[in-house]
């Protein structure tokens, strides 16, 4: 029986690498297509022509399926990121939003990837932005729930898949926050969901370009270092805690919102940079993912798709019968 994430996609193995800005990089993303899995690119702030460099960089590598991301919330961003997918041409549009999706704003840009032959992965966090991604044409479905990495949603991994899963949309589903073992996987499986997305798993692996320090952070960290940075901002997202993040989380205690709001922003400008490229554990931002603390090796990122699939596959052939 074939695997209708791999169908629609042309992958080997379901296991997407979720985009992560400046993290998921050339060298990951070409590691985790040619290993068989979809990587993805983080080039939802990235400037076009980095996005393109990166974009050839990934195909010296390998030319297997990638996906680039974008933010498909009106900005001079998407239109940077909607002109260098069209011109670059990866094979997927990994496409996440920071607003719920509006029908005709979504309809117009999913259709200009497919009349380019481009595949769309919606990547959502509520029921309500699935379904219109569905009838906006979405090939498929990521359910990206609250304890992902990345940018602070609302609703469990757990209950947003079963409501995705429940409302039978016809279009592959891929579960998405706080996966890193192939047991998860494996029950992910059994509740409906025809792949997987990890993001702060595919940070520590041998070919993440991320600094040695913020690798190391993740494996040391245990599930309450996740803390939430920048709620007075609006867009808060989960790091691990360090004297930064304590300072941040006071200033937000402290202050009126509007104060903090400009305060956070500015202390985060360039932090994400400080730990993942210069490896600064205590002043820079290293953000990871509530499944911090299942993470405890840094393997090569074959592990984590091929040996990590070969152990999924063998867990659903055992008995799982309750009587
Ligand atoms: C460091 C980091 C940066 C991220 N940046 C982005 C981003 O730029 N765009 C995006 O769509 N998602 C982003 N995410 C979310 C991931 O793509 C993915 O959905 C998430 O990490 C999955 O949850 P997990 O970390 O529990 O596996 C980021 C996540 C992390 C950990």
């Amino acid at each position: 029986m074939g695997n209708k994430v791999c169908e629609t996609l042309g992958i080997e193995y379901p296991v997407i690498s979720g985009a992560m800005a400046w993290t998921s990089m050339a060298p990951l993303v070409g590691a985790v297509s040619a290993a068989g899995g979809l990587g993805t690119l983080g080039s939802g702030f990235m400037p076009k022509e980095i996005i393109l460099g990166q974009m050839d960089a990934v195909r010296k590598m390998t030319d297997k399926p990638f996906a680039a991301n974008l933010f498909l919330d009106p900005s001079p961003m998407l239109e940077v990121g909607v002109s260098a997918i069209l011109e670059g041409k990866p094979a997927v549009a990994y496409i996440d939003s920071l607003n719920l999706l509006q029908y005709d704003f979504t309809k117009e840009h999913y259709d200009k990837f497919h009349e380019a032959g481009i595949k769309v992965v919606a990547k959502i966090n509520y029921l309500e932005d699935a379904i219109v991604a569905a009838k906006a044409g979405a090939d498929v479905i990521i359910t990206k729930g609250f304890e992902g990495g990345g940018h602070v949603t609302k609703v469990s991994a757990r209950v947003l898949l079963a409501e995705v899963v429940e409302a039978n949309l016809g279009i592959p589903i891929v579960a998405s926050g706080g996966i890193a073992t192939p047991r998860q996987a494996a029950g992910l499986t059994v509740q409906g969901a025809d792949g997987i997305e990890m993001g702060t798993a595919f940070m520590a692996t041998q070919e993440c370009p991320i600094h040695p320090n913020c690798k190391q952070a993740i494996v040391d960290a245990i599930d309450r270092d996740i803390v939430a940075c920048g709620q007075s901002t609006g867009e808060p997202s989960w790091q691990i805690t360090n004297p930064l993040a304590q300072e941040m989380l006071k200033i937000e205690a402290d202050l009126p919102w509007d104060e903090a709001k400009g305060k956070i922003q500015e202390m985060s400008m360039g932090s994400l940079r400080a730990a993942a490229m210069e490896g600064d554990r205590e002043k820079g931002a290293v953000l990871a993912g509530q499944v911090v603390g299942l993470i405890h090796d840094i393997p090569p990122v074959a592990d984590r798709i091929v040996k990590f699939c070969n152990e999924w596959e063998e867990l659903l052939k055992k008995d799982y019968s309750l009587f």
